[in-house]
Protein backbone atom coordinates (compact mmCIF):
# COMPACT_ATOMS: atom_id res chain seq x y z
CA UNK A 1 0.00 0.00 0.00
CA UNK A 2 1.29 3.52 -0.94
CA UNK A 3 0.10 5.70 1.78
CA UNK A 4 -1.91 9.16 0.35
CA UNK A 5 -0.22 12.39 1.07
CA UNK A 6 -1.02 15.62 -0.87
CA UNK A 7 1.37 16.77 -3.38
CA UNK A 8 2.44 20.48 -2.76
CA UNK A 9 3.44 21.06 -6.26
CA UNK A 10 2.10 20.90 -10.03
CA UNK A 11 4.29 18.67 -12.47
CA UNK A 12 6.36 20.40 -15.06
CA UNK A 13 5.77 17.88 -17.05
CA UNK A 14 6.42 18.20 -20.99
CA UNK A 15 3.66 19.91 -23.44
CA UNK A 16 5.34 18.56 -26.84
CA UNK A 17 3.34 19.55 -30.29
CA UNK A 18 3.37 16.57 -32.04
CA UNK A 19 1.53 18.89 -35.07
CA UNK A 20 4.93 18.77 -37.02
CA UNK A 21 5.21 14.89 -37.09
CA UNK A 22 2.65 13.89 -39.51
CA UNK A 23 4.93 16.22 -42.14
CA UNK A 24 6.43 13.61 -44.43
CA UNK A 25 9.69 15.92 -43.55
CA UNK A 26 11.60 13.40 -41.62
CA UNK A 27 13.76 16.28 -39.90
CA UNK A 28 10.78 17.79 -38.24
CA UNK A 29 9.75 13.96 -37.70
CA UNK A 30 13.41 13.43 -35.52
CA UNK A 31 12.95 16.59 -33.98
CA UNK A 32 9.46 15.35 -32.34
CA UNK A 33 10.62 11.91 -31.41
CA UNK A 34 13.62 13.39 -29.73
CA UNK A 35 11.32 15.60 -27.38
CA UNK A 36 9.28 12.30 -26.85
CA UNK A 37 12.40 10.02 -26.04
CA UNK A 38 13.98 12.89 -23.51
CA UNK A 39 10.08 12.96 -21.93
CA UNK A 40 10.54 8.72 -21.93
CA UNK A 41 13.30 8.69 -20.12
CA UNK A 42 12.84 11.38 -17.67
CA UNK A 43 9.42 10.73 -16.24
CA UNK A 44 7.30 8.37 -18.93
CA UNK A 45 4.59 11.09 -18.77
CA UNK A 46 4.00 13.80 -21.08
CA UNK A 47 1.38 15.99 -22.90
CA UNK A 48 0.86 15.94 -26.64
CA UNK A 49 -0.68 19.15 -28.27
CA UNK A 50 -1.60 18.79 -31.81
CA UNK A 51 -2.76 15.62 -31.82
CA UNK A 52 -5.04 15.68 -34.62
CA UNK A 53 -8.38 14.64 -33.05
CA UNK A 54 -11.18 16.69 -33.07
CA UNK A 55 -12.28 18.95 -29.94
CA UNK A 56 -15.55 18.19 -30.40
CA UNK A 57 -15.60 14.68 -30.64
CA UNK A 58 -13.67 14.84 -27.36
CA UNK A 59 -16.80 16.68 -25.65
CA UNK A 60 -19.45 14.75 -27.46
CA UNK A 61 -18.15 11.80 -26.05
CA UNK A 62 -17.24 12.74 -22.36
CA UNK A 63 -21.46 13.86 -22.90
CA UNK A 64 -21.96 10.38 -23.36
CA UNK A 65 -20.23 8.99 -20.71
CA UNK A 66 -21.98 11.58 -18.38
CA UNK A 67 -25.08 10.03 -19.48
CA UNK A 68 -24.48 6.61 -19.05
CA UNK A 69 -23.09 7.11 -15.71
CA UNK A 70 -26.24 9.50 -14.67
CA UNK A 71 -28.42 6.34 -15.43
CA UNK A 72 -29.84 4.25 -12.29
CA UNK A 73 -27.57 1.82 -10.55
CA UNK A 74 -29.99 -0.85 -11.27
CA UNK A 75 -29.62 0.08 -15.00
CA UNK A 76 -25.93 -0.08 -15.29
CA UNK A 77 -25.51 -3.34 -13.00
CA UNK A 78 -27.41 -5.20 -16.45
CA UNK A 79 -24.02 -4.06 -18.35
CA UNK A 80 -21.82 -5.57 -15.91
CA UNK A 81 -18.72 -7.17 -16.95
CA UNK A 82 -18.90 -11.23 -16.77
CA UNK A 83 -16.41 -13.81 -17.61
CA UNK A 84 -13.76 -11.87 -18.98
CA UNK A 85 -16.15 -9.51 -21.13
CA UNK A 86 -15.97 -5.64 -21.51
CA UNK A 87 -18.68 -3.92 -19.75
CA UNK A 88 -19.60 -2.15 -17.08
CA UNK A 89 -17.67 -2.03 -13.08
CA UNK A 90 -19.49 -0.90 -10.22
CA UNK A 91 -18.07 1.62 -8.06
CA UNK A 92 -15.27 0.05 -5.60
CA UNK A 93 -14.66 -2.77 -7.37
CA UNK A 94 -10.76 -2.73 -8.69
CA UNK A 95 -8.01 -2.02 -6.65
CA UNK A 96 -5.17 -0.78 -8.51
CA UNK A 97 -2.82 -0.23 -5.05
CA UNK A 98 -2.91 -4.08 -4.30
CA UNK A 99 -3.10 -3.79 -0.46
CA UNK A 100 -5.32 -0.43 -0.14
CA UNK A 101 -9.35 -0.31 -0.27
CA UNK A 102 -10.98 -0.51 -3.44
CA UNK A 103 -11.03 2.16 -6.16
CA UNK A 104 -13.86 5.26 -5.47
CA UNK A 105 -14.61 5.06 -9.35
CA UNK A 106 -16.76 3.33 -11.75
CA UNK A 107 -15.86 2.65 -15.38
CA UNK A 108 -17.10 1.08 -18.68
CA UNK A 109 -14.48 -0.98 -21.27
CA UNK A 110 -15.08 -2.05 -24.92
CA UNK A 111 -12.66 -2.91 -27.14
CA UNK A 112 -13.05 -3.20 -31.33
CA UNK A 113 -11.78 -5.84 -33.76
CA UNK A 114 -12.87 -8.47 -31.73
CA UNK A 115 -12.71 -11.97 -33.09
CA UNK A 116 -14.11 -14.59 -31.24
CA UNK A 117 -11.41 -17.74 -30.72
CA UNK A 118 -8.36 -15.30 -31.10
CA UNK A 119 -6.35 -15.48 -27.87
CA UNK A 120 -7.14 -12.17 -25.90
CA UNK A 121 -10.44 -11.99 -27.65
CA UNK A 122 -13.19 -10.37 -24.89
CA UNK A 123 -16.91 -9.78 -26.06
CA UNK A 124 -18.13 -6.52 -25.88
CA UNK A 125 -21.51 -5.59 -23.37
CA UNK A 126 -23.09 -2.49 -24.71
CA UNK A 127 -26.34 -1.08 -23.13
CA UNK A 128 -29.46 -1.40 -25.27
CA UNK A 129 -31.69 1.22 -26.07
CA UNK A 130 -29.17 3.34 -25.26
CA UNK A 131 -28.83 5.48 -28.89
CA UNK A 132 -25.56 7.29 -29.76
CA UNK A 133 -23.59 5.93 -27.09
CA UNK A 134 -21.51 3.05 -28.52
CA UNK A 135 -21.19 4.86 -32.22
CA UNK A 136 -19.87 8.08 -30.55
CA UNK A 137 -17.61 5.82 -28.08
CA UNK A 138 -16.22 3.67 -31.17
CA UNK A 139 -15.63 7.10 -33.16
CA UNK A 140 -13.55 8.52 -30.51
CA UNK A 141 -11.77 5.08 -30.24
CA UNK A 142 -10.43 5.03 -33.88
CA UNK A 143 -9.57 8.73 -33.70
CA UNK A 144 -7.52 8.84 -30.41
CA UNK A 145 -6.22 5.39 -32.02
CA UNK A 146 -4.48 7.31 -34.96
CA UNK A 147 -2.65 9.69 -32.57
CA UNK A 148 -1.65 6.16 -30.51
CA UNK A 149 -0.21 5.61 -33.39
CA UNK A 150 1.90 8.33 -34.02
CA UNK A 151 3.08 8.59 -31.00
CA UNK A 152 4.10 4.93 -30.60
CA UNK A 153 5.79 5.55 -34.02
CA UNK A 154 7.83 8.55 -32.83
CA UNK A 155 8.88 6.01 -29.90
CA UNK A 156 10.51 3.87 -32.63
CA UNK A 157 11.89 6.49 -33.53
CA UNK A 158 13.48 7.71 -30.94
CA UNK A 159 15.08 4.07 -29.60
CA UNK A 160 16.79 4.20 -32.91
CA UNK A 161 14.09 1.22 -34.64
CA UNK A 162 12.38 2.69 -37.92
CA UNK A 163 9.13 4.57 -37.79
CA UNK A 164 6.54 2.06 -38.09
CA UNK A 165 8.76 -1.31 -36.61
CA UNK A 166 5.92 -1.80 -34.22
CA UNK A 167 2.98 -1.19 -36.16
CA UNK A 168 2.18 -4.94 -36.72
CA UNK A 169 2.59 -5.47 -32.87
CA UNK A 170 -0.85 -3.15 -32.15
CA UNK A 171 -4.06 -4.77 -32.04
CA UNK A 172 -7.54 -2.69 -31.15
CA UNK A 173 -8.50 -6.57 -29.46
CA UNK A 174 -5.94 -5.58 -26.82
CA UNK A 175 -6.83 -2.04 -26.38
CA UNK A 176 -9.43 -1.07 -24.01
CA UNK A 177 -11.20 2.24 -24.70
CA UNK A 178 -12.25 2.98 -20.96
CA UNK A 179 -14.71 5.58 -19.52
CA UNK A 180 -14.01 6.79 -16.01
CA UNK A 181 -16.60 8.33 -13.39
CA UNK A 182 -15.15 9.61 -9.96
CA UNK A 183 -18.17 10.96 -7.79
CA UNK A 184 -17.50 13.23 -5.27
CA UNK A 185 -15.96 12.04 -2.36
CA UNK A 186 -18.13 9.77 -0.40
CA UNK A 187 -19.33 9.74 3.52
CA UNK A 188 -17.30 6.66 5.25
CA UNK A 189 -14.22 5.92 2.97
CA UNK A 190 -11.41 3.66 4.43
CA UNK A 191 -7.92 4.66 5.24
CA UNK A 192 -5.75 5.46 2.17
CA UNK A 193 -8.95 4.55 -0.39
CA UNK A 194 -8.59 7.13 -3.26
CA UNK A 195 -9.92 8.06 -6.56
CA UNK A 196 -7.97 5.34 -8.47
CA UNK A 197 -4.96 3.84 -6.16
CA UNK A 198 -1.06 3.99 -7.30
CA UNK A 199 -0.28 1.81 -9.80
CA UNK A 200 1.60 1.43 -13.12
CA UNK A 201 -0.11 0.97 -16.34
CA UNK A 202 0.80 -2.26 -17.98
CA UNK A 203 0.87 -1.94 -21.70
CA UNK A 204 2.80 0.11 -24.03
CA UNK A 205 1.23 3.81 -23.63
CA UNK A 206 -1.98 5.22 -22.71
CA UNK A 207 -3.81 8.17 -23.81
CA UNK A 208 -5.97 10.20 -21.02
CA UNK A 209 -8.11 13.14 -21.91
CA UNK A 210 -9.88 14.39 -18.36
CA UNK A 211 -12.03 16.86 -17.81
CA UNK A 212 -11.27 20.13 -15.64
CA UNK A 213 -11.82 18.80 -12.59
CA UNK A 214 -8.15 17.55 -12.08
CA UNK A 215 -7.10 14.72 -9.64
CA UNK A 216 -4.47 12.78 -11.43
CA UNK A 217 -0.80 12.87 -9.68
CA UNK A 218 1.96 11.19 -10.75
CA UNK A 219 5.19 10.23 -9.24
CA UNK A 220 8.61 12.07 -10.10
CA UNK A 221 11.82 9.89 -10.94
CA UNK A 222 12.72 11.93 -7.44
CA UNK A 223 10.04 10.10 -5.46
CA UNK A 224 7.60 13.39 -5.23
CA UNK A 225 4.08 13.37 -6.39
CA UNK A 226 2.92 15.95 -8.73
CA UNK A 227 0.00 17.07 -9.83
CA UNK A 228 -0.70 16.60 -13.36
CA UNK A 229 -3.08 19.53 -14.47
CA UNK A 230 -5.60 19.42 -17.22
CA UNK A 231 -4.62 21.29 -19.79
CA UNK A 232 -6.48 22.18 -22.76
CA UNK A 233 -6.78 20.56 -25.98
CA UNK A 234 -3.90 17.93 -25.10
CA UNK A 235 -3.68 14.54 -24.36
CA UNK A 236 -1.50 12.97 -21.17
CA UNK A 237 0.45 10.03 -22.66
CA UNK A 238 2.21 7.55 -20.27
CA UNK A 239 4.48 4.44 -20.60
CA UNK A 240 3.04 1.28 -19.35
CA UNK A 241 5.53 -1.33 -17.93
CA UNK A 242 6.03 -3.03 -21.05
CA UNK A 243 8.34 -0.03 -22.31
CA UNK A 244 11.01 -1.21 -19.64
CA UNK A 245 10.94 -4.61 -21.06
CA UNK A 246 11.75 -3.69 -24.64
CA UNK A 247 14.23 -0.90 -23.60
CA UNK A 248 15.71 -2.60 -20.15
CA UNK A 249 13.82 0.02 -17.95
CA UNK A 250 15.86 2.98 -19.87
CA UNK A 251 12.29 4.11 -20.45
CA UNK A 252 10.15 5.06 -17.52
CA UNK A 253 6.53 4.15 -16.48
CA UNK A 254 5.37 5.82 -13.48
CA UNK A 255 3.39 5.64 -10.84
CA UNK A 256 0.42 7.44 -10.59
CA UNK A 257 -2.59 7.80 -9.00
CA UNK A 258 -6.39 10.19 -8.43
CA UNK A 259 -6.76 11.86 -5.43
CA UNK A 260 -10.03 12.12 -3.31
CA UNK A 261 -12.59 13.79 -4.98
CA UNK A 262 -13.57 16.90 -3.08
CA UNK A 263 -14.44 18.95 -5.72
CA UNK A 264 -18.07 18.24 -5.29
CA UNK A 265 -18.81 17.36 -8.49
CA UNK A 266 -18.29 14.04 -10.59
CA UNK A 267 -14.83 14.19 -12.48
CA UNK A 268 -14.67 12.13 -16.01
CA UNK A 269 -11.40 10.56 -17.87
CA UNK A 270 -11.52 8.71 -20.74
CA UNK A 271 -8.82 6.24 -21.43
CA UNK A 272 -7.09 3.93 -24.25
CA UNK A 273 -4.78 1.93 -23.29
CA UNK A 274 -3.09 1.23 -26.33
CA UNK A 275 -1.47 -2.25 -26.41
CA UNK A 276 0.29 -4.99 -28.33
CA UNK A 277 -1.11 -8.19 -29.66
CA UNK A 278 -1.73 -11.16 -26.71
CA UNK A 279 1.04 -13.02 -29.02
CA UNK A 280 3.61 -10.46 -29.50
CA UNK A 281 7.05 -11.17 -28.05
CA UNK A 282 8.41 -8.87 -25.90
CA UNK A 283 12.25 -8.51 -24.45
CA UNK A 284 15.27 -5.92 -24.69
CA UNK A 285 15.59 -3.96 -28.25
CA UNK A 286 19.62 -4.43 -29.15
CA UNK A 287 19.17 -0.55 -29.35
CA UNK A 288 18.74 -0.72 -25.58
CA UNK A 289 21.64 -2.90 -24.53
CA UNK A 290 25.30 -2.02 -24.36
CA UNK A 291 27.87 -4.40 -24.51
CA UNK A 292 28.49 -4.47 -20.59
CA UNK A 293 24.84 -5.03 -19.67
CA UNK A 294 22.60 -7.56 -19.64
CA UNK A 295 18.65 -7.67 -20.09
CA UNK A 296 16.94 -7.26 -16.61
CA UNK A 297 14.05 -8.97 -17.73
CA UNK A 298 12.61 -12.36 -18.88
CA UNK A 299 11.52 -12.65 -22.90
CA UNK A 300 7.50 -12.76 -22.50
CA UNK A 301 4.53 -12.32 -24.39
CA UNK A 302 2.72 -9.31 -23.97
CA UNK A 303 -0.74 -11.41 -22.35
CA UNK A 304 1.43 -13.07 -20.27
CA UNK A 305 2.35 -9.60 -18.72
CA UNK A 306 -1.12 -8.45 -18.88
CA UNK A 307 -2.54 -11.29 -17.61
CA UNK A 308 -0.40 -11.45 -14.53
CA UNK A 309 -0.66 -7.69 -13.42
CA UNK A 310 -4.45 -8.27 -14.47
CA UNK A 311 -4.21 -11.15 -11.30
CA UNK A 312 -2.50 -8.38 -9.27
CA UNK A 313 -5.16 -6.02 -9.38
CA UNK A 314 -8.22 -8.12 -7.91
C1 LIG B 1 -6.06 4.33 -15.34
C2 LIG B 1 -5.72 5.67 -14.79
C3 LIG B 1 -6.38 7.94 -14.37
C4 LIG B 1 -7.56 8.84 -14.50
O1 LIG B 1 -7.26 4.11 -15.63
O2 LIG B 1 -5.13 3.52 -15.48
O3 LIG B 1 -4.62 5.88 -14.39
O4 LIG B 1 -7.36 10.06 -14.42
N1 LIG B 1 -6.67 6.62 -14.79
O5 LIG B 1 -8.68 8.35 -14.67
NI1 LIG C 1 -3.31 4.31 -15.01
Amino acid sequence: MIIYSEPNTVSDLPIIDIGPSFSKNKTDRAEVAKNIGRACKETGFFYISNHGVDQNLIDETFAQANRFFDQPKGWKEKWKKKGGSNGYEPLETQRLDNESPRDIKESFNFTLGNIPGTSGYKSNIWPKNFPEFRGQLEAYKIAVWKAGLQVSRLISLSLGMSFKHFDSTFSQQKSPLRILRYPPQPKNTQYNQLGCGAHTDWGWITLLSQDMTGGLEVEKASGEWVRVEPVPGTFVVNLGDIMLRWTNAKYHSSLHRVMNNYSGINRHSIVLFFNHSHDTHVECLPSCLSAEEKPIFLPCTAGEHSAQRYKESR
